[in-house]
């Protein structure tokens, strides 16, 4: 036993988006990662965009736990998510094309997890439309999940891949030809995309379960990296306009498949609010004060570049959220992109009518890279110990800024 090793207690960590995602999770996650042996992702697809700043380079990451940029962590896509092999190849490649590496030593991929098919992702270009979905196919895959019609991962390691994607792709050529009237992508070319990423995904898969188990017998220090938002929740967002999984606390057993007590379950929440697609938001600003925050937090989607609506904090609905997920921690993030604004505003509750009552706070200049909390103006303490005290939470860390250094601890 290492000296100190036996007195170390160690942490798990889950952190979740408490808006509509696009939060900066990826870069709490990274922040976390240094300290974590294990980090989990598990529910959600491709659709996810976690955008990391490090080293002056920037990754996206869509599938891949932002673990993967600290060589030491073990990084684990559990059987909750969905995983479109595809895409996962072409980030597994990108990424070792720049530098970071990914082996089957430092990455899991859970047997169980669905697999999104060529299939999935037409049948959202045609049906996800209305919702305003990221288009990665996510709805169709879980819809096929709970059908029981899907394939998992385990079928690339049993043989039964080109069987079972064969009889699903005809199954959907026949609806989008007879229900749709156009035509399906071309079959062979597909399979021969899917196939070839099925060879290099083969020496990643294995059951997750068992290793995150094994990380907490071995009291390995664990982190959960949610994905999505929680007002984007299945069950508990603002349904139809949601994802297709359940981004609350929640999947975080279902999706791993193992029950720990999280010691912090940390909310990440942006110091105003963005949502990309469709669906109510009921403080956006859809006039100068959002062009200004757009422009300001560069606030276009980071898996399809759409421009996000905007508008201000809104508390109001976080007290649910914060109620459903048990957050003991607050990371404030972005609260140097609205520096320069006159008057800052938060929805603290609805009138009669139902429209958002607001709490109003002085503006303040320009406070990027602060790195102290005594620095920051008053007006903008002010506005962060509000918050505090309005979903009695603390706040643990406070975003200025996109690079890994630029943050209050
Ligand atoms: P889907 O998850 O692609 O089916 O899209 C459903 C809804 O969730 C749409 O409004 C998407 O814009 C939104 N969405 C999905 N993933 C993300 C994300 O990572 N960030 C923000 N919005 C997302």
């Amino acid at each position: 036993m290492i000296p100190g090793e036996e007195t170390r207690k160690p942490i798990s960590a889950i952190v979740l988006g408490a808006q509509w995602g696009d939060e900066g999770k990826g870069r709490v996650v990274d922040i976390l990662a240094a300290d974590s042996e294990v980090v989990v992702r598990y529910q959600g697809g491709a659709n996810a965009g976690h955008t990391v700043f490090a080293d002056g380079n920037k990754y996206v990451f869509h599938l891949l736990p932002s673990g993967v940029l600290h060589p030491e962590a073990l990084n684990i896509i559990a059987h909750g998510c969905v995983v479109d092999p595809i895409a996962l190849a072409r980030e597994i490649k990108g990424a070792s094309d720049a530098g970071i590496l990914i082996s089957p030593k430092n990455l899991i991929i859970s047997a169980g997890a669905h697999m999104v098919t060529p299939a999935h992702r037409f049948m959202d270009s045609l049906l996800g439309g209305h919702i305003g979905t990221t288009g990665r196919g996510i709805g169709p895959a879980y819809s096929d999940r709970a059908q029981r019609t899907g394939i998992r991962l385990s079928s690339i390691l049993d043989g039964s891949l080109r069987r079972l994607w064969g009889a699903q792709a005809l199954h959907y050529r026949r609806v989008t030809e007879r229900l749709h009237e156009k035509e399906f992508p071309d079959l062979d070319a597909q399979t021969n995309l899917m196939m070839a990423a099925a060879k290099l995904l083969q020496p990643y898969i294995g059951d997750t379960a068992a290793a995150i188990r094994s990380a907490i017998w071995r009291g390995k220090n664990i982190l959960y990296e949610g994905a999505q938002g929680a007002l984007l929740d299945l069950d508990q967002g603002s349904y139809p306009y949601v994802t297709s999984s359940n981004t609350t606390i929640g999947s975080a057993y279902s999706g791993g498949g193992v029950f720990l007590e999280f010691d912090r379950r940390i909310a990440v929440m942006k110091a105003y609010a963005t949502r990309v697609g469709n669906g109510p938001f009921p403080t956006e600003q859809n006039n100068e004060t959002g062009e200004f925050l757009r422009g300001r937090g560069k606030e276009f989607g980071a898996t399809t570049g759409r421009p996000r609506r905007c508008g201000w904090l809104d508390l109001h609905m976080m007290k649910p959220v914060f109620a459903a997920n048990g957050f003991n921690e607050i990371v404030l993030t972005k609260i140097d992109c609205l520096a320069g604004l006159d008057k800052i505003f938060a929805a603290v509750g609805r009138d009669d009518e139902g429209k958002p009552v607001y709490q109003a706070f002085a503006g303040w200049g320009d406070v990027a890279g602060t790195r102290l909390y005594g620095k920051l103006p008053a007006e903008c303490r002010k506005f962060v110990e509000f918050i505090k005290d309005y979903l009695r939470v603390d706040v643990t860390m406070i975003s200025t800024g996109p690079r890994r250094e630029q943050i209050i601890l």
